[in-house]
């Protein structure tokens, strides 16, 4: 039996991973805490971690858990900027979930680029206490705006598919372009500058933390609306209240947070909210937060947890070699062992 320690459980985890684990007789210990350096004993005796996206995985864990006899570290996300792969390189193999439902996420940045713009929200509040007054609630049409995609990778294509469909002029900007896609690629300052609407679908790294700055924003239009359902990271929060409170940013739709890491994902109603950043963009009239939620769709849980067991099978059944493996040297591809139907290291 695979013994598998999945860090940081939440209820809607558990059916899918007991689900597709007992098709395979492999066991998940559910912890509901978060793996970092304090937790990281918990996973003694297993022979692989499952981690999401606000798990701690850097050197000093990844250490510990070569020290336990821990082989494996499977995200059960696509992202993983919150582990150290250079780290783990040579050590501790590390795969990931590449596509579960890029849908899920593309139509939660329309979902919430609507919700914003027509004041959904808003108009939800009012008519549940008779308030049927429109005062307040003018938007904008979609149809002939410009919307700026950053990175057209599979989601942002797929958002860009769902702009088309409401009649939107399209440019993006990726630091690969797709060849022959029928997108129209432009320079990053002039997606800044001819945007009505940017939405955010790169990954976090070091070129793209913060590519939303004082600078990027002091080029865009003044009403812009800006939509990250990617990674917190890639905006500078500060610059972004700063250029709410300058009138320059018309709308704020955010889906992860820099700091969400020990915020998001838990009822903190009761408690006075100490990331004060957080708390003056969610009291803007113009910013919706939703709690990294894009991915949460019954489709996306079930690939989550099917491709996960299968990752987790496919290392320890296949001599180690696993297609979904993330590995140092995968950044360039001509050391790719993996083409080669081989172990990373
Ligand atoms: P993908 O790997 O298919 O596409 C990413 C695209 O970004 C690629 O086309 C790549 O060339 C481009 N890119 C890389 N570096 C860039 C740079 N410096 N500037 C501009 N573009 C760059 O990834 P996918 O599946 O489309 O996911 C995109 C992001 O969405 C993930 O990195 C993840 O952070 C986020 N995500 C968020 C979820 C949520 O629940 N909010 C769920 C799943 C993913």
């Amino acid at each position: 039996m695979i013994k598998v320690a999945l860090y940081d459980a939440k209820i809607y985890d558990k059916p899918s991973f007991e689900y597709y684990g007992n098709l395979h007789d492999m066991h998940f210990r559910f912890l509901e805490t978060k793996l970092n350096e304090d937790t990281v004993e918990l996973a003694k005796n297993c022979d692989a971690v499952c981690v999401f996206v606000n798990d701690t995985v850097n050197k000093a864990v990844l250490d510990r858990l070569y020290e336990l006899g821990v082989h494996l570290v499977a995200l059960r996300s696509a992202g993983y900027n919150n582990v150290d792969i250079k780290a783990a390189f040579g050590k501790i193999h590390v795969v990931h979930v590449p596509a579960y439902s890029p849908y899920s996420v593309a139509e939660h940045a329309m979902a919430l680029l609507l919700t914003s713009v027509r004041r959904i929200h808003k108009a939800y509040n009012r008519t549940r206490e008779f308030n049927f007054a429109l005062n307040g609630l003018t938007g904008f049409d979609f149809h002939g705006k410009t919307v700026g995609v950053i990175g057209t990778g599979k989601i942002g294509r797929i958002f860009i598919d769902i702009c088309r469909g409401f009649g939107m002029n399209v440019i993006a900007y990726d630091r690969f372009p797709q060849e022959n896609s029928g997108i129209t690629y432009v320079e990053l300052d002039e997606l800044f500058e001819k945007s009505d609407i940017i939405s955010l679908h790169c990954p976090l790294t070091d070129e793209t933390r913060h590519m939303i700055g004082k600078d990027a924003i002091g080029k865009m239009k003044k009403g812009v609306v800006i939509v990250n359902t990617s990674r917190g990271g890639l905006i500078d929060a500060e610059a972004l209240l700063d250029g709410i409170r300058e009138r320059k940013i018309g709308a704020a739709c955010l889906d992860v947070y820099e700091e969400e890491a020990d915020i998001f994902f838990e009822d903190r109603s009761g408690h006075i909210l100490n990331d004060e950043l957080l708390a003056r963009l969610i009291s803007m009239p113009n910013v919706i937060v939703t709690s990294h939620q894009a991915f949460l769709t019954e489709e996306a849980l079930n690939n989550i947890a099917e491709t996960t067991v299968n990752n987790i099978l496919s290392y320890f059944s296949n001599d180690g070699v696993c297609d979904n493996e993330l590995c140092y040297h995968c950044g360039h591809i001509e050391h790719c062992r993996k083409e080669r139907r081989e172990k990373c290291f």
